[in-house]
């Protein structure tokens, strides 16, 4: 059918059809999203992304609007709805995380108020992008191996996300469709290292393990889990050693994060309930608010130049609910 003719229909029907109506201003609005995210949709998707679209605008407004101690905005996921998000980008399986006793052993220190890796010294590497594969297991691992790794021996690499997703299924991790970052640093021990990102480029997609030996780059000598739902032993580890990898639950509002602390009542707090794995680079308070800061993989545009605070003290979403890092071998 001809294009034109097909358009014109698809406007109709929208029309008629009673789904909510749009302005000239919201289109406008949605084609300047469209250009800024740089997204291209044929003719009928146009108009179910628009309409999708629109109804995230209205939920980020209303919620700005309110009293909240985060903001949400628009970003690169407002043209989907979250059951769409879910399956592209998130962990879609309980989690076998049983740490119910882990082996970090916490000091009976007094803490600092606030401690940031990523202004410690060259610890931290760039925000990454996981893009349309449920890999944020790999991310959360290869950051904080890059992180000890770094904090041991004064040089930052860039790890391979890309060799997990190929080559760590025997520990219980499946490639696009999900893993942990305490089984990954697992595999990283027995398989005898990780290749860097250059080596082994990432591609968002799984494929045939091509690890090289000769080419690994980093290596674990020990993994450390810190026990479930112990958020002060995730301090102890933040404050005194280095970054921790954890997971929690992702639920609708976080798809729209922008910034401040993000605190929900729509997450749960268990195991079996975590859904995607990140890492937590330091920590501190506002206006009496304790929280972590976090670095997450869907790139700069997303939260705060690709970093989120969330709540810290009350196990919130369940990130307390599975955390490990590992000890690098040097
Ligand atoms: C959890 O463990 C069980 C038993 O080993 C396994 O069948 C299942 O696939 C695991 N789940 C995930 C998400 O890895
Ligand atoms: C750490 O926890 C994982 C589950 O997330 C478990 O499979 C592993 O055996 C634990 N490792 C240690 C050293 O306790
Ligand atoms: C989870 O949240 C409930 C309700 O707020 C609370 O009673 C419970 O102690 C929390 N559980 C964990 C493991 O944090």
């Amino acid at each position: 059918m001809n294009r034109l003719i097909l358009a014109v229909l698809f406007a109709v029907l929208y029309q008629v059809l009673a789904v909510p109506l749009y302005t000239e201003e919201d289109e406008y609005h949605f084609k300047s999203w469209m250009s800024q995210y740089n997204k291209k949709y044929e003719i009928n998707e146009f108009y179910q992304r628009l309409q999708i679209f629109l109804e995230n605008k209205k939920r980020i407004d209303q919620h700005n609007e309110g009293n909240h101690k985060f903001s949400m905005g628009l970003n690169q996921f407002s043209d989907m709805t979250f059951a769409e998000f879910k399956k592209t980008y998130l962990l879609t399986e309980p989690q076998n995380c049983s740490a119910t006793r882990g082996n970090h052993v916490s000091s009976n220190g007094l803490y600092p108020d606030a401690i940031d890796w990523r202004t410690k010294g060259h610890y931290i590497t760039d925000v990454k992008n996981q893009g349309p594969c449920g890999s944020c297991w790999t991310f959360s691992t290869t950051g904080c191996l890059e992180s000890v790794t770094a904090i041991a021996t004064g040089k930052l690499l860039q790890l391979a996300e890309q060799q997990l997703i190929d080559c760590a299924g025997d520990f219980d991790n499946h490639g696009c469709n999900g893993g942990l970052p305490s089984h990954a640093f697992e595999y990283i021990m027995y398989n005898k290292g990780l290749m860097t990102e250059d080596d082994y480029p990432y591609q968002a997609k799984g494929g045939q393990c091509r690890f090289k030996p000769q080419l690994a780059a980093a290596f674990v000598k020990e993994v450390v889990n810190i026990t479930k739902y112990d958020e002060m032993g995730m301090v102890d580890a933040v404050a005194r050693l280095n970054p921790v990898s954890f997971a929690y639950e992702v639920t609708s509002d976080f798809m729209h994060y922008k910034d401040g602390i993000y605190t929900s009542t729509e997450c749960h707090n268990t195991t079996d309930m975590v859904n995607h794995a990140v890492l937590a680079v330091g920590y501190a308070e506002e206006n009496g608010t304790p929280y972590w800061i976090v670095k997450n993989s869907w790139g700069t545009n997303w939260g705060i130049k690709g970093y989120f605070y969330i709540e810290r003290g009350k196990n919130m979403c369940g990130l307390a609910a599975c955390s490990s890092y590992p000890i690098p071998l040097v």
